[in-house]
This record gives structure tokens, sequence and C-alpha cells, in this order.
């Protein structure tokens, strides 16, 4: 905390740009969580089996809305998951039941992957056909071959699959999602207006050094993985930077803790009940609190072409201690710095 600090912080209401919450009872869990923050989510379609057609994107929508608590104004936006075979006309049904995006995952490349897209020249049809909707690609930029190290994943998907893709699709509106590489930002910072990208929480406050502090600590696992420290850096200096091409999406991503605390655990920071809580808190350390609301706010909506949201949330200093868990359906999740205090705090 610098003496400068204002007590308090005022911004336009954000939105997260990048968002899983699951189904069923964990569903209920979470979503009171972004929707006591956030205007709006791109909901993630990550399901088991994934949400890949425009009908039953709007039944995960109809589910969604349900869990928000009443008289609270949260809007889910929806994304369909692109496979080998998706038809190429689903992407007119998509756009006409309001879904923003399809999302790309490489197959195998995270959670509930293995549907996904094998050969990307199989997509090309509904690529095109997405281009001339204007939706968005919303791409988990990592090549998935065994041989690529997992810290070189992101880059390897840069060469081999970012820029012939572009190279083939130069009006498809491209989101690189959740970046944690210097190359990345760079790469994102030298495109044209049609390709932006998102920045979680963890890969703004954190290294990969958190992942082994004294000790395994799965909380810090997700993927992309968090990367050196060079790489942190880049990252705090695009989303202060002003850029409009970067913007908040905090890939909070809800797993049982029993599943995290695991031989085998699962990928994901839960990140939902203290998210702006924890980019005000980069963007503080960072000296650029007055670039907060641009990232959280402005520039999402501007890219996606939807209206900024009016209202407004204050933020104050104030300390509090994340809840250590939190009930998540029949189990429980524990959330990213659980147990520990925070100096902001959403009011
Ligand atoms: O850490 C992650 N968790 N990265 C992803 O890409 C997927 C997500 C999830 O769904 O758990
Ligand atoms: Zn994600």
């Amino acid at each position: 905390m610098t003496d400068t600090a204002p007590a308090t912080l005022t911004l336009t209401r954000p939105d997260d740009w990048h968002l899983h919450v699951r189904d069923g009872a964990a569903m209920a869990s979470v979503v009171p969580a972004t929707a006591a923050q956030f205007a709006r989510a791109i909901i993630m379609p990550n399901l088991r089996p994934p949400i890949t057609t425009a009908e039953q994107a709007v039944a995960y929508r109809d589910r969604i809305r349900a869990a928000v608590p009443a008289g609270v104004a949260f809007e889910p936006l929806m994304v369909l998951y692109l496979t080998d075979n998706t038809p190429a006309d689903e992407a007119a049904r998509a756009k006409a039941m309001g879904a923003v995006a399809f999302k790309l995952y490489p197959a195998g490349a995270t959670t509930n992957s293995d549907a996904g897209v094998t050969d990307l020249r199989k997509t090309y049809k509904v690529l095109e056909a997405m281009q001339r909707e204007g939706l968005v690609l919303c791409v988990h930029g990592e090549v998935t071959d065994s041989e690529v190290d997992v810290f070189d994943r992101e880059n390897a998907f840069i060469d081999d699959k970012l820029i012939p893709l572009r190279r083939d699709f130069p009006e498809l509106k491209i989101v690189f999602e959740h970046i944690t590489t210097k190359e990345a930002a760079q790469y994102v910072t030298e495109a044209d207006r049609f390709v932006g990208a998102t920045i979680t929480p963890q890969h703004l406050l954190y290294n990969r050094n958190a992942i082994f502090m004294g000790g395994v600590r799965p909380h810090y696992y997700c993927l992309p993985i968090l990367k050196r420290e060079e790489h942190r850096l880049a990252l705090v200096q695009a989303a202060t930077s002003g850029s409009p091409k970067f913007f908040l999406g905090t890939d909070s991503a809800p797993h049982a803790s029993h599943l995290k605390e695991h031989s085998s655990g699962c990928a994901g920071c839960y990140t939902a009940p203290c998210a702006i809580e924890l980019y005000a808190e980069a963007f503080e350390a960072a000296g650029a609190l007055d670039k907060l609301e641009g990232f959280a706010s402005f520039f999402g909506p501007d890219y996606y072409g939807l209206p900024r949201n009016t209202d407004r949330i204050t933020l104050a200093r104030e300390d509090w201690v994340v809840p250590e868990s939190l009930p998540f359906g029949e189990a429980v999740i524990r959330p990213l710095r659980g147990g520990e205090t925070l100096r902001w705090r959403l009011r």
C-alpha cells in the first residue's frame, strides 16, 4: 500500500471475458460470485459433453440465468465449442441465439478438450462463416504435441497455428485467451484490430515459482501454466499500457478441492470471489490503478462490439480474508488466495 493510494476506487462495472461456471449444483455455487462483480461474462463451453450447438447454448444460458440471485443483473454471453465436425451453418444459428463466439480448444490442450479440434483445416468452412457473421474465435493458444515443453506450448502455437490461421482468415476476429508470455503480448500488440487478448489475474500476480513455494501448490496450477518473471512483467506492461487490445478475462476455473489436491490435480484457479480485487492489486503494484477501468470495463465490450456498462462499482481499501473454503455443489472449493488477506474489497 502506498501513502498516495486512494481510499476508494470507483469504476464502470466490469465484465469477465473468459469464465468457467460448470453446470448443475456446482454452477449454482459459483455463478453468484461472478454476478456480484461483473455485469456480463463470456461462458466457456467445455462441459462434459461440451456445448457444441446453438440449441445447447440456449439451454445452458437458461440454466445459468436461473442460478443468478434474484435482483442481480447478470448476462451470460455464450460461446460454442468448435469441433472438427461443427457444421458451417452452426455459425448463423449461434449468431441468431445471441452467442458471441466459438472456442477453439486444440484437442487435448486442457480440461475437457478431448472433443476439440484435431486439425484446423477441418474447421475452415465454419471459420469462413464466422468471419462473415462477425463472430469471434476465442483460442486456447497452446499446441498439444507432447514433445513440446509445457512452458513453450504457447509460443509454438503462435508460429505453427496462429500465424497461418490469420493469413487464411485476415478478417476473423480472434481473441488470444489468457496469454502468458512476452512473445504473445508482443504478437498481439503488433497485430491488427481483429486480434485481442485476455489476461488473467494469476498471470499478472504470479510467476511459476508460486507453484513450488515450499512444496507443490496445486491451487496455482492452471493452463497455460504460469511462466517466468520476465513474462509476468511483460503481461503487466501490456495490461497497464492502455492498449485496447488487452482486456479482463479471469479464466476462473472452479474444481473441487479434492480434485486439485490430487495425484493428478486439475488445472484451474478459482478467482471469481475476489477477481476484481486481484486485478486492482496487480494494477496498484504497477502504479497503474488509473488504467484499470479501461482494461476491466471498456476494452472488452469495445472489441466485442457491445455497449459499455453504465452502472459503477466501488472498491474500498479495506483488509479482508478470502474464505479458505467455499461450498461447491456437494464438495468444497478453495479460491485462489483462500485464507489470505486482500487489501481491496468490493463494497
Ligand atoms: O487452467 C485451466 N482450467 N485452463 C483451461 O484452459 C481450462 C480450465 C478449466 O476448464 O478447468
Ligand atoms: Zn479457460
